[in-house]
């Protein structure tokens, strides 16, 4: 495995691949590697004659500086588990390699980005656009991988690449989990141990409630988790939007789409946690 932390080498190597007649996988990360990580790219590995993987904790998609300042960082470590999966690029860039001048592009992709993440975290999915977008125009993979745990992410991406002409296929993967159900995720080291207790109840909740939306309609639904999660003195739902899996748009009535799904963003302690579950899908688009 070649770790690189330069641009131009990682056009170069990349180059090289192309020229030998091989396949690119992307999978983009932020570092701080886990099974969730691991999952998706034991999966680029499989599907791609080449794989890159990049760990960059992209700053200009945290709007809130608490977070980006305390964002677990274990570089060794990723690097290790980088060359055990059979990865042949590692990018491990600077800051300064990336963002040479800052980025002042802006993104208008229209509603996709303009609720749930994108109305809480303003600017967060500018800057992913920004990291993304840069990474793509350098690999132009012809696959890319995403955790479906971010799933309003893997829909402002598909967007993106839309919108800017890419010829990428964003490739969905299921979220990994705790045996106790809590979603993957790099922040959840930082829960305290009494926070940690109760969060796979997030996940528990959302499972039950596909029980419950049988026989009730979207509104009470969506008042029963958000009650039943409050009701966790650790926990505070955030939001949580029963939409159209595509559009992310609301959705009224369990008709009024062949996809809908439920994604959440709860606080445990001080930390966000984000999850969702799909509660109907007739379109096959996993
Ligand atoms: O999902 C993430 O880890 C990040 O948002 C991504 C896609 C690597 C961009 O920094």
């Amino acid at each position: 495995m070649k770790i690189i932390s330069k641009v131009n080498e990682l056009c170069e190597a990349v180059q090289a691949f192309r020229q030998a007649g091989k396949s690119v996988g992307l999978v983009p990360t932020m570092g701080a590697l886990h099974e969730g990580h691991k999952s998706l790219i034991e999966r680029a590995r499989k599907e791609n004659d080449a794989l890159v993987v990049s760990c960059f904790l992209n700053p200009t998609q945290f709007n809130n500086k608490e977070d980006l300042r305390t964002y677990p960082r274990t570089a060794e470590r990723d690097a290790a588990m980088l060359e055990a999966c059979g990865v042949d690029v590692a990018f491990m860039p600077t800051v300064e390699e990336i963002y040479p001048e800052p980025d002042t592009r802006v993104f208008d992709l229209g509603p996709v980005q303009q609720v749930m993440e994108g109305a809480m975290r303003p600017g967060h999915f500018n800057g992913v656009c920004q990291i993304v977008s840069k990474l793509f125009s350098w690999v132009m993979p012809d696959r890319a991988y995403f955790g479906e745990k971010d799933f309003q992410q893997i829909a402002v991406i598909r967007a993106m690449i839309k919108q800017l002409e890419f010829d990428i296929d964003i490739v969905q993967c299921p979220c990994i989990r705790e045996d106790d159900g809590l979603a993957k995720s790099s922040r959840n080291v930082r829960l305290t141990p009494e926070v940690r207790k109760v969060a796979p109840q997030i996940y528990a909740t959302l499972q039950r409630s596909l029980e419950f939306a049988k026989s009730h309609t979207v509104e009470q639904t969506h008042d029963w988790v958000v009650a039943t999660i409050d009701a966790w003195p650790e926990m505070e739902t955030e939001y949580f939007s029963i939409c159209d899996g595509i559009t992310l748009q609301p959705v009224t009535d369990w008709n009024e789409s062949n996809y809908i799904v439920g994604c959440i963003t709860v606080y445990c302690g001080d930390v966000r946690e984000i999850d969702n579950i799909t509660y109907k899908n007739t379109l096959g688009v996993f």
